[in-house]
């Protein structure tokens, strides 16, 4: 029983730290101190809190391989979710602030900022993802779940490109998120993984 609530204290954590940049954002915007462009304000930093929610949750598997501590694996469907809502709110926040739900103008707004459809094919990855992440979908999709969710590696990939696209001036922010995603992803390669476990041994010794 205690474990179950210290379990329980831990994901209620999670769920609130992952709520408060929203929270912050929204009174910053509510204070009128968000600058002259609050929608876009919005925008941005919610896009990049989506990339943020990414990057923990794919960074949850080589951590519990790395620590063997059960909190990480935990709370992976819940940082997933997260992603998924983030990315859902950034979308909306481009609906309502920039395209003033004018959907006419999605069209030219397509022409001109492609990289906004590579944003909705990953937004609509993400949704794939949500929705099949629950137990009934795993016992459903069986051995097809994990090829599935290994999907999640693509996603990265696009909203890097999508992010990239974006970019005008200074590559720097960029490409340090590239490289933390780059890291992430290097320890999937089949030696690295092997070796975590065994750098826990010697951590755990020394
Ligand atoms: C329907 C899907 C999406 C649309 C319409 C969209 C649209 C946009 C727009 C208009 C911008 C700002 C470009 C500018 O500076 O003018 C942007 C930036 C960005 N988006 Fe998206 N996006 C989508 C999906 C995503 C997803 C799924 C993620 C991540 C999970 C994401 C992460 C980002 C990031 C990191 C930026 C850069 C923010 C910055 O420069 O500070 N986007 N997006």
């Amino acid at each position: 029983m205690a474990t179950q609530h210290k379990w329980l204290a831990w994901r209620v954590a999670v769920f609130l730290a992952a709520l408060t940049p929203l929270l912050f954002w929204s009174w910053q915007v509510a204070n009128n101190a968000a600058g002259p462009e609050p929608g876009r304000y919005l925008l941005l930093n919610i896009g990049i809190g989506g990339l943020w929610m990414l990057l923990l949750t794919l960074s949850l598997t080589p951590l519990t391989k790395l620590t063997r501590w059960k909190g990480f694996a935990l709370i992976r469907r819940q940082l997933g979710l997260w992603t998924l809502a983030y990315a859902t709110l950034h979308m909306l926040s481009y609906a309502l602030f920039i395209l003033g739900l004018n959907w006419a103008l999605l069209g030219s707004e397509i022409v001109k900022r492609p990289y906004i459809i590579v944003g909705m094919i990953a937004l609509i990855g993400l949704a794939v993802l949500g929705v099949t992440s629950n137990k009934w979908s795993m016992r459903k999709l069986g051995k097809r779940w994990k090829p599935l969710h290994k999907f999640s590696y693509a996603i990265l990939g696009l909203v890097l490109l999508h992010f990239f696209w974006v970019v005008r001036a200074d590559m720097g922010e960029w490409a340090a998120y590239a490289l933390v995603a780059a890291l992430i992803m290097a320890t999937r390669l089949p030696p690295v993984a092997r070796t975590l476990p065994k750098l826990r041994y010697r951590l755990s010794r020394t």
